[in-house]
């Protein structure tokens, strides 16, 4: 990390900087898990967007990348898990292209913890707040996204 590059980060954190972090959560599991942590009133941090996807398997890697270049601190997608799929195989196609995407990512210099992936069924409201401020806590260790925002979009 460059001098400057921790100057800004240092900045950034004294500013009362929070992380901004977005969800693609499949309709079927993940976002029902969502559903069921809000209907239950289970507490967790509102620092994060989320996206209704059909399918973990539709998110694309490109959504992820232009999401960290359009200024969002971390990513997190969440599907169905294995064998629990609607579409029988979509989150094993998301499974896959996560893997690579994030060799990818550790290519062009984004920090590992930025992209998270998990899997969260209509029943586990109590994980899928877990899962948020675990990934809410590791993207504000990292402090401010910069590496693909600097490409600007
Ligand atoms: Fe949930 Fe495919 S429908 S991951």
């Amino acid at each position: 990390m460059s001098k400057d590059e921790k100057n800004f980060r240092e900045q950034q954190k004294s500013q009362d900087w929070e992380p901004k972090v977005i969800a693609f959560l499949c309709s079927w599991c993940s976002y029902a898990g969502a559903d069921l942590a809000g209907v239950s009133r289970l507490q967790y941090p509102a620092n994060v967007r989320i996206i209704k996807v059909p399918c973990s398997g539709r998110v694309s890697p490109f959504y992820i990348l232009k999401s960290l270049q359009h200024g969002w601190d971390g990513v997190l997608v969440s599907g169905c898990h294995p064998g629990d799929c609607h579409y029988l195989t979509g989150n094993y196609y998301a499974r896959r292209r996560f893997a690579i995407l994030k060799n990818l990512l550790e290519y062009v210099g984004v920090e590992q913890g930025r992209v998270h992936f998990s899997w969260v069924s209509a029943g586990e409201g109590e994980k899928f707040a877990q899962v948020i401020k675990d990934v809410i806590e590791e993207v504000r260790k990292l402090g401010p996204a910069e590496r693909l925002a600097k490409l600007g979009g």
